[in-house]
């Protein structure tokens, strides 16, 4: 029954609008920024045609009066004077409806504009628009804290402002941890909201993020985003990223040496760096686990160690110094350190040593090391044994000398050490060649006879000389434990020349037998000379019996005794030349004799008149 009447009443309503009244198209919204130019456009539709239109507009003073702000009809269009829009609106009308226009708009035509059709007869309406503004903000700027921010905070602690200015209306702020939304969460996320406006009538917003940060934050990002409307739309803007310093208690260290490889010997230098993982770096302390009492501390994480020695050899701790630190777990880092040496190089015996002859000796090298060590023996510079000890066996002259050891540790090569031992061997004098010698010399010939001998303590030699008087010692010659004599000697007759080299420990003796050969050979001493002497023998008589006998015939030729004619002369010429052609094939090796002894009786005759020194 009710659901009837109420149908009933609706219906007749209808009947009555369509009638006799107009309808008011507006929008419900119009939106424009700041500054333009915003047109509100009232339509109207009368369902009788009217005998005449007004049309009034409206706006509503913050008090709440309303104002109107202009008039038409059909014959004037008017702005009313003094109103706040009196110099900023203007209207255009049409045959069905009114546009007004506000000029540059502001942020207080934000409200509602009304606009009043009154078609007289065919009746009269009212319908309303409302203006939006907007003014879009600055971009958000945004700062995050420069103390550092610390994961022990119970609270969210403030990590960032960001402000976005003069907008309209009131923009939003959003924030973004690694490019990822962070909403507000009790106890982990808070944003506090500062909203002011300006004289103006712009809006200024600020907004604080307080979160509560961990470890990994030291590598977040924080942005944040300005969200705004903008007609017909929402845009956003989103600020630079900025990074917190997050401050975090040390958990791990990590210890180790510096340089970082090989093995470290004394009088290095040496860094033993801790490095914790907290931040910011607490302060160290170095303790050793020999000397607990004693501390180091160090801002920078570093123990220098220099010039090292065996003695800092050890285990070193460091502990960071966390003053605040929620240990629940000691933090310590440890290193073992290893100082390496090589202690001076002991020879025994020390410095020399007297072996006698035959005698065998062990010297030995040692020298202390931390590591294994390779030891050498030399002498002259030449290797002669290998290992800490060096067997002399049977020491002879040979064996004397200087030996060095030199004592290397193969994993180390920067160790090094040497030492050395003079080996004297005593024994009697040595010749060098011992064997005695026979010699056979022309007469008058100088000879050098020569005699070294080695041994120690150093031979003196001396020589005997039975025979040939004349003799003489040239100055001796003395090489470490050997020595040198050499004498001339001028061979007259058969001669024994003994070299005697003693020293305190024993004699040795070598003689020289000469047998002296006269110049002149009593007997011949071989075929080819002897018969190339008689040869000469021969020619010589022959010569000579031819030279007497040529005398001889001249003589008597002289005297007249003997008839001389040409033919007689030509007779013993022929006879010489008959001789000689029968006897061609002698005489010419009679020549070839004559040449060879002649030559050998030069060098005989060179050898009595020059100094031996030329022979
Ligand atoms: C005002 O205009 C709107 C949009 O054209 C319309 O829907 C509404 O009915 C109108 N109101 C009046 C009271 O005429
Ligand atoms: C700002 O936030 C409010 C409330 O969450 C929301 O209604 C409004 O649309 C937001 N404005 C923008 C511009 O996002
Ligand atoms: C922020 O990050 C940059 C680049 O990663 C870095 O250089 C700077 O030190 C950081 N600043 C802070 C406060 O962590
Ligand atoms: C050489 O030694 C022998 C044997 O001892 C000795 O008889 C001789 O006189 C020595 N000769 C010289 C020149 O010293
Ligand atoms: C003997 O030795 C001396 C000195 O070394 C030398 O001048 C001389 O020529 C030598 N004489 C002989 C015959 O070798």
């Amino acid at each position: 029954m009710i659901m009837k009447n109420s149908l009933l009443l609706l219906a007749l309503y209808y009947a009555w609008e369509v009638a006799a009244q107009v309808v008011l198209n507006m929008e419900d919204v119009v939106e424009v920024y700041k500054g333009d130019s915003a047109v509100i456009r009232c339509q109207y539709s009368f369902t009788q045609d009217p005998s005449m239109v007004m049309v009034q507009w409206f706006v509503r003073t913050p008090e709440g009066r309303r104002v109107r702000i202009s008039y038409s009809d059909l014959t004037v269009q008017k702005v009313d004077e003094n109103t706040m829009y009196t110099d900023r609106i203007s209207v255009a009308g049409d045959s069905d409806g009114e546009n007004l226009i506000i000029m540059d708009v502001k942020l207080s035509d934000e409200r509602e504009f009304f606009c009043q059709v009154n078609g007289l007869a065919a009746g009269n309406g009212e319908n309303r628009t409302h203006l939006k503004v907007f003014d879009p903000p600055e971009q958000p700027v945004i700062e995050a804290v420069h103390s550092g921010v610390s994961v022990k905070n119970a609270l969210p602690s403030k990590i960032a402002t960001c402000e976005a200015r003069e907008g309209f209306p009131k923009p939003n702020i959003t924030w973004y941890r690694n490019n990822k939304p962070l909403h507000p969460e009790k106890g982990r996320v808070n944003v506090v909201t500062l909203v002011t406006m300006d004289l103006s009538g712009l809006y200024a917003v600020q907004s604080e993020l307080q979160y509560k940060v961990e470890r990994e934050d030291q590598d977040s990002i924080f942005s944040c985003e300005v969200h705004y409307h903008v007609p017909g739309a929402i845009l956003w803007a989103r600020s630079r990223g900025v990074n917190v310093t997050v401050h975090y208690p040390t958990t791990n260290v990590k210890m180790w040496r510096e340089p970082h490889e090989g093995l470290v010997k004394e009088g290095d230098t040496v860094a033993i760096r801790c490095q914790g993982d907290g931040n910011p770096p607490p302060p160290i302390i170095f303790t050793r686990e020999q000397q607990p009492e004693v501390k180091t501390e160090s801002d920078r994480g570093v123990l220098l160690l220099k010039e090292v020695t065996r003695g800092d050899s050890g285990v070193y701790n460091c502990h960071p110094l966390d003053l605040d630190a929620v240990s629940d777990k000691e933090v310590v880092g440890s290193v073992q350190l290893t100082v390496h040496y090589l202690d001076p190089a002991v020879v025994v015996p020390k410095d020399s040593e007297v072996m006698l002859k035959g005698e065998s000796l062990a010297a030995t090298c040692n020298a202390l090391s931390s590591l294994e060590t390779t030891t050498v023996w030399l002498k002259d510079g030449v290797e002669v044994g290998k290992g800490h000890t060096l067997q002399l066996r049977d020491a002879t002259f040979a064996t004397a000398g200087h030996y060095d050891c030199e004592v290397t540790i193969l994993s180390l090569p920067g160790l090094y050490t040497s030492g050395s031992v003079h080996i004297i061997v005593q024994g009697a004098p040595e010749l060098r060649d011992t064997e005695d010698v026979t010699m056979m010399e022309r007469m008058g010939k100088w000879v050098n006879l020569t005699c070294e001998a080695r041994g120690h303590p150093k031979p003196v030699i001396t020589w005997s000389v039975v025979g040939s008087p004349n003799w003489r010692e040239f100055p001796k010659r003395e090489v470490e434990d050997s020595i040198q004599s050499v004498m001339t000697l001028k061979v007259t007759t058969d001669t024994l020349v003994t070299c005697n080299a003693t020293n305190s420990m024993g004699l040795e003796t070598k003689t020289y037998t000469i047998t002296s050969i006269p110049i002149v050979p009593s007997a011949p001493r071989s075929s080819a000379v002897d018969t190339s002497g008689v040869s000469i023998a021969i020619i010589i008589v022959s010569i000579l019996f031819l030279a007497i006998l040529g005398s001889v015939l001249y003589f008597l030729h002289k005297k007249g005794k003997l008839p001389c004619g040409r033919s007689g002369k030509q007779e013993i010429m022929n006879a010489y030349s008959t001789e000689e052609t029968t006897n061609k094939g002698d005489i010419v090796m009679e020549m070839k004799a004559e040449k060879t002894e002649k030559s050998g009786l030069l060098k005989g005759v060179n050898g009595d008149k020059k100094p031996p020194s030329d022979q």
